[in-house]
């Protein structure tokens, strides 16, 4: 099978990176954890040494941002207490917001600094497709009329790499309720912004920008699919995908489409971005299973973000919620 593009996030990190660069990571959370980051010097492959102005510029955009930020009135949003705890600790800031896939901005880890590029105001989203009728909505109208909470989730990406993050955002239902979707919509399509100026991975042209994303109507109106705008309490700085990005759980975290303009009701299956590049790789239903190898490294365990390697669960852990979703679809490639 033939993906003729770079891959490294599609490799275990012991795999795609230099051992070198895959050391200097493992010494950086290691030496976060036990707070002596400083003794990594100014290696030049580690993330930049965060000086205080720059962890509060990787976790909540620069602080310019911050302070015009016009759905800052939404933060801290109100605990959800059948999310207020996902079973184990959450992940620092300090690591999730400087440790990204964001390949519009680079094929690198360390992204959070290109991203800050991502001008989150004007922010416009369309809801178009088998709707009653086509909405533009500018982001903030769009806040106004949603019930704003905070979400503890598990976050599993397919890379075999965990996190823990209070996100705040609200349900994808409650947007599919504002779109009024026809009765023959099927699916949900969501696609990032398009931006090659703004955003230089775009400039790789082997890629099929914009990025989409897919879910099935049932999935899109569960529970669980949550649109995020903020983590840790506050609007999300750009590398998480600001200012609107989906987050399902259950899934490997390249479902989690980041930094949406356009929101499409369809009846055909969407294709994704990954599954246009690698098909017998990437699927569309893409559901955590421990059980079920990637083609190239095994998903039955996870190393979490500045902690342990543990064992996967099926669904990342949220079976019991979703697992009804997926019956009667058994013949489907429903984990990868
Ligand atoms: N969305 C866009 N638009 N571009 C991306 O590169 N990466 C995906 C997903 N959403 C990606 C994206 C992948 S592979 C993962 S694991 C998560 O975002 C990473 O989210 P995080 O950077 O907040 O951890």
């Amino acid at each position: 099978m033939l993906i003729k593009v770079p891959r490294g996030w599609e490799l275990p990190e012991s795999a795609a990176t230099p051992e070198r660069l895959y050391l200097n990571r493992r010494a950086l959370l290691g030496g976060m954890a036990a707070g002596s980051l400083l003794a990594l010097g100014a290696c030049d492959q580690a993330p930049p040494e965060p000086r205080s102005t720059d962890l509060a510029g990787a976790a909540s955009g620069s602080s310019d941002a911050a302070v015009v930020d016009p759905s800052l009135k939404y933060y801290p949003a109100a605990k959800n207490p059948a999310y207020a705890d996902a079973g184990r600790p959450v992940t620092a800031e300090t690591l999730t917001s400087t440790y990204n896939n964001f390949y519009e901005f680079g094929t690198h880890k360390q992204v959070w600094s290109e991203a800050q590029a991502l001008k989150i105001r004007p922010w416009q989203v369309k809801i178009d497709g088998m709707v009653e009728e086509e909405q533009l909505l500018d982001i903030d109208a769009l806040f106004a009329k949603m019930p704003f909470e905070e979400r503890i989730y598990r976050h599993r990406c397919v890379e075999a790499w965990s996190m823990v993050v209070p996100w705040t955002g609200f349900p994808l239902a409650k947007l599919v309720e504002l779109a009024k979707p026809l009765s023959g919509a099927k699916y949900l399509r969501m696609e990032t912004f398009m931006n090659p100026r703004m955003a230089r991975g775009q400039q790789q042209s082997w890629y099929p920008w914009p990025y989409v994303e897919g879910l099935t109507m049932a999935e899109a109106t569960h529970e669980l699919a949550f649109l995020v705008t903020g983590v840790y309490g506050k609007p999300a700085a750009p590398q998480f995908g600001a200012p609107i990005r989906l987050h399902v759980p259950w899934k490997y975290g390249f479902k989690s489409v980041k930094s949406i303009v356009r929101f499409t009701f369809t009846e055909s299956r969407p294709r994704s971005f990954w599954e246009e590049l690698g098909p017998s790789e990437y699927g569309f239903w893409a559901n955590v299973n421990p059980e079920v190898p990637h083609p190239r490294w095994s998903q039955a365990s996870e190393e979490q973000l500045g902690g342990e390697r543990i064992p996967t669960v099926i669904y990342n852990g949220y079976g019991e919620q979703v697992a009804d979703l997926y019956k009667g679809l058994e013949g489907e490639a429903l984990y990868m």
